[in-house]
């Protein structure tokens, strides 16, 4: 792979600021996911990110404004939440100060965007009658200010 298609490929596996919430309601809504995705809290999502991310992942949790596991309100925030992740996973060759290789971002990559365009099409729904501790008022005042854009109607 040339090195450009790289940067391509994790510009779009970590998209740079946006000012939009930005779902795909059929993929969100394909069946198994409201399973998959239920009360879905911090410990278990990092289990099925490779260990150059995990920490990553829990400090962006941590970092973003959000409760740390409110995936609907990190989802939603990426503005916010996206900076610290990079830093913290990307290779000094990618401007980050982590130690992922490409092919490990690259292959988080399917995860976290179909995560998270569930998450950004459904909302709480996922956490109706979980314990998680949730942070909705902070996702509604991030939404709030964003346009959104549904890819797939
Ligand atoms: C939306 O998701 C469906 C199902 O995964 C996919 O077939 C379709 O290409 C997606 N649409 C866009 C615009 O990404
Ligand atoms: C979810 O929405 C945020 C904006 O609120 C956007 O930056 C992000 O790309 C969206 N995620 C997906 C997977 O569409």
């Amino acid at each position: 792979m040339k090195f450009t298609s790289i940067v391509v490929a994790l510009a779009a596996a970590f998209p740079a600021i946006s000012e939009a919430l930005i779902f795909n309601k059929t993929q969100a809504y394909a069946d198994g996911n409201l399973q998959k995705y239920r009360c879905l809290d911090t410990l278990h999502w990092v289990q099925k990110l490779p260990s150059c991310l995990k920490q990553c992942q829990i400090n962006a949790n941590l970092g973003d404004g959000c409760a740390y596991d409110d995936f609907a309100c990190h989802c939603a925030n990426y503005d916010a939440y996206s900076p610290i992740i990079e830093k913290c996973a990307f290779p000094p060759a990618l401007g980050g100060s982590g130690s992922c290789s490409l092919q490990e971002l690259g292959g988080v990559r399917p995860l976290v965007n179909d995560m998270c365009n569930f998450f950004n099409a459904t909302g709480y729904t996922a956490y109706t009658d979980c314990y998680t501790r949730l942070s909705p008022k902070k996702t509604f005042a991030v939404i709030q200010k964003q346009t959104i854009t549904i890819l797939d109607e």
